[in-house]
């Protein structure tokens, strides 16, 4: 067993007073982006921040989630994080471990905790195109340490969102931005319909390479891992953001689908392609390993190519 501090950056909201609202474009009240940011959401919420330290005891290959679980029962049923399905599915419970964004179940204590020494601060930060994805690699040796060494993992919401309380930020900004490029499929294919002239059912061929074209991405859950990554992202009014371009992208490359040029024309705004610059780092910590800078500048060339045709 080991023993590891959960350092959390918590955070508890000021309530708003009524009638007052804040966000939008601090320039304007009318965003560069469209809308009248009348919609838009705080990114600034106010409230009491503090760091809180937590000792837990756990096994190398426990998740940080069980150890946060393990916090809320046994020392502080105040302290707020976001889970469902607690096996890397449903995307719900993205947060920043030592300062990079990925999930809390997939998460090991043996992969994160360090010595709670700045000689083993965490460079993880942004990975040049090419590196492997492996977050372990970055994992120090606990066998190899002093077993009184204290170890920490530092907690902090999800980059990029308001935080809403504690470890939950608020992604809604994302899922709308997902919303808005339509990610379901609009095909055109033959109804098919019984001898007494009733729908009986859509018929949707595709041949299996036409499938691999799309079937890794349509395992994108949604988490925002890849969002949290971009630094160009930070609150998705400059920029549609990854996972919505991911979302448009498993679309464009399903050959059942009749809505491509739509899908090109909604990206070709000044916050769609055009403002991601291929930093790449989205692509670091994607759970359902999607290389998400790459499929992103394989769209934007779709899209680059389609205005070219317009003109
Ligand atoms: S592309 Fe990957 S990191 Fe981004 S939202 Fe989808 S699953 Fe999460
Ligand atoms: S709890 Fe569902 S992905 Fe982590």
């Amino acid at each position: 067993m080991l023993s590891v501090t959960l350092r959390v950056a918590r955070f508890t909201p000021k309530p708003e007073r009524p009638g007052r609202r804040r966000g939008g474009s601090p320039f304007g009240s009318k965003s560069p982006f469209g809308g009248d940011g009348s919609e838009a959401r705080s990114n600034r919420v106010r409230g009491k921040r503090w760091s809180q330290d937590y000792i837990v005891r756990a096994h190398a290959d426990d998740s940080v989630l069980d150890c946060l679980l393990a916090v809320k029962r046994e020392q502080d049923p105040s302290l707020a994080f976001r889970y469902s399905c607690g096996h890397g599915m449903c995307g719900s419970d993205a947060v920043s471990i030592n300062g990079t964004p990925t999930l809390l179940c997939t998460a090991k204590v043996r992969d994160w905790a360090r010595p709670d020494s700045p000689e083993y601060a965490n460079e993880d930060g942004f990975r040049p195109t090419g590196e492997p994805l492996d977050s372990s690699e970055h994992a120090i040796d606990l066998d190899a340490l002093d077993p009184d060494t204290p170890l920490v993992i530092e907690l902090a919401a999800l980059p990029g969102f308001p935080t809403r309380r504690d470890l939950i930020a608020d992604i809604d900004p994302m899922l709308d931005q997902i919303r808005k490029l339509k990610p379901y499929l609009e095909a055109k294919n033959e109804l098919k319909t019984t001898a007494e002239g009733k729908v009986n059912v859509f018929e949707y061929l595709q041949h299996p390479d036409e499938l691999a074209r799309y079937e890794l991405l349509s395992n994108c859950i949604a988490c925002g891992v890849c969002e949290g990554s971009c630094p160009v992202y930070a609150g998705g009014e400059a920029f549609v953001g990854p996972a919505a371009m991911i979302m448009s992208s498993r679309f464009l490359n399903d050959s059942r689908d009749a809505a491509s040029q739509a899908r090109l024309a909604a990206l070709m705004g000044p916050d769609g392609s055009a403002a991601c610059q291929s930093v790449r780092a989205c692509s670091m910590h994607c759970p359902k390993g999607i290389d998400v800078g790459e499929e992103l500048w394989q769209t934007i060339q779709k899209v680059d190519a389609a205005k070219a045709r317009l003109q």
